[in-house]
């Protein structure tokens, strides 16, 4: 939903002086690769790794002392995530990684004839470990994107489901086109057909305060290191559902043991631990704009506050590329209803991707070309044949003059490109 009333401005200056690498003299747009990271993390991990390296699980106080942290990371995450048991909450090193984990904990009950729905907007950490179920025997559908569009059309959907559909997996937010999906209103189709939906969210979690109750998913997963933490990463899933799937750990753990059964060789503790700041920070950044109540309450009011900030940013970067011949936007053209985040995509007439990143490159400004791992939905859009799109990733940090910058150096780098490279359509 897009924030109601205009919230109170972002204190970008406050803002900016949590995260340390932003006082370098760069200006970061590749968020949607990586965000940058909130002193109050690091100082969290530095912490953990001097006072608390000592296995958990012991009897004598550091080792309680140390488990209790560990716990109290996951409680954080499980706010911050909005679940209903801190049991549901898995961590590990990254989502590609949790996603492999995933299916190997489902590979055990799939059988023969059974469907699964993928779809071709998704970043491959969301398909390719699902297409591993076919070696068990299922059947793989894809939910592809109307190429004029651009949207996922629930109407597809509706055709693939049917009563062999065991699950079904998308993303929240495309890392490429930005559009935000209607992810619980597939969640009651999925449902209504008795399969499940995993969701990945990535693209989104950076952007909007993460709800996985509301989301309908029956798993969710995304990476802190796009959401100011370090590298590192949550899957959520339901505890019924966590309970009937196969354990991943030793014989010894009962496979009731949540979320262990799941974290083979158990979680990182100081990254787990680090964790706490993002959700310390958005508190506080919630409170510092009049926020009262409780912690997630607080977390909204500083999402929307980003999510205002962010189209207000993404809207200055979209007037620009709109009023620019030769330019295509890969996404939705504007911004503020909700459904668009702040990553932006486009692509030049004439030019390959990389011509327009080389040359802001030396000015710098960090974007990027590429397919960005959503390699299928490249592919389908033709878009390959020119080094995929160039995109730019804003996050709530950014500033309207760096947008500006950016601007500046990207016109330079547009004209040049048409000039140049006459071929490509
Ligand atoms: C939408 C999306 N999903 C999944 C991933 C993979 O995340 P990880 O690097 O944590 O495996 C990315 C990484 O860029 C992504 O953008």
């Amino acid at each position: 939903m897009p924030a109601t009333t205009p919230p109170v401005a972002l204190d970008l200056a406050a803002i900016r002086t949590e995260f340390p690498a932003l006082a370098q003299d760069f200006v970061f747009l590749d968020n949607a690769g990586g965000s940058q990271v909130l002193t109050r993390v690091a100082d969290r991990v530095r912490d953990y790794l001097l006072t608390s390296s000592v296995q958990l699980g012991a009897s004598y106080a550091h080792s309680q002392a140390a488990g209790a942290k560990v716990l109290q990371a996951r409680q954080s995450v499980a706010r911050l995530i909005n679940a209903a048991h801190d049991e549901e909450v898995v961590m590990g090193g990254a989502t590609t990684a949790l996603m492999f984990q995933l299916i190997q904990a489902i590979l055990p009950q799939v059988r023969p004839g059974d469907e699964v729905i993928l779809t071709n907007t998704d970043h491959e950490a969301n398909i390719g470990a699902w297409l591993r179920l076919q070696a068990a025997g299922a059947t793989v559908h894809f939910w592809n994107v109307n190429p004029q569009t651009l949207e996922l059309d629930l109407a597809d959907l509706e055709k693939l489901l049917s009563p062999r559909t065991i699950w079904v997996a998308m993303t929240h937010a495309s890392n490429v086109l930005g559009t935000v999906n209607p992810v619980a209103e597939v969640a009651q189709r999925v449902h209504r057909v008795g399969a499940r939906l995993c969701v990945d969210a990535v693209a989104y979690a950076p952007h909007r305060l993460v709800d996985v109750q509301a989301s309908g998913a029956d798993v969710y997963v995304f990476s802190f290191y796009k959401v100011f933490g370090p590298h590192y990463a949550v899957l959520w899933g339901r505890r019924e559902l966590l309970l009937q799937l196969a354990s991943l750990n030793h014989y010894f753990i009962p496979s009731d043991t949540l979320p262990y059964k799941l974290q083979p060789g158990n979680v990182n503790y100081e990254l787990s631990y680090g964790c706490i700041g993002i959700s310390d920070y958005l508190e506080a950044v919630g409170t510092a704009l009049g926020a009262q109540g409780d912690a997630r309450s607080r977390m909204q009011h500083a999402f929307d506050a980003f999510e205002h900030h962010e189209d207000a940013l993404a809207e200055q970067l979209l007037a620009y590329l709109r009023g620019k011949a030769g330019v295509r936007i890969i996404g939705r053209t504007h911004t503020g209803d909700g459904l668009r985040m702040p990553t932006v995509s486009f692509v030049v007439r004439g030019a390959m991707s990389e011509a327009i990143v080389l040359h802001t490159d030396r000015f710098g400004i960090g974007i990027r070309f590429g397919d960005f791992y959503a390699k299928r939905l490249i592919e389908a859009l033709g878009l390959h044949t020119r080094g995929g799109v160039v995109r730019v990733s804003i996050a709530h940090y950014n500033t309207p003059a760096e947008i500006a910058h950016l601007i500046t150096h990207l016109d330079a780098a547009i004209d040049a490109a048409m000039d140049t490279k006459p071929t490509i359509a």
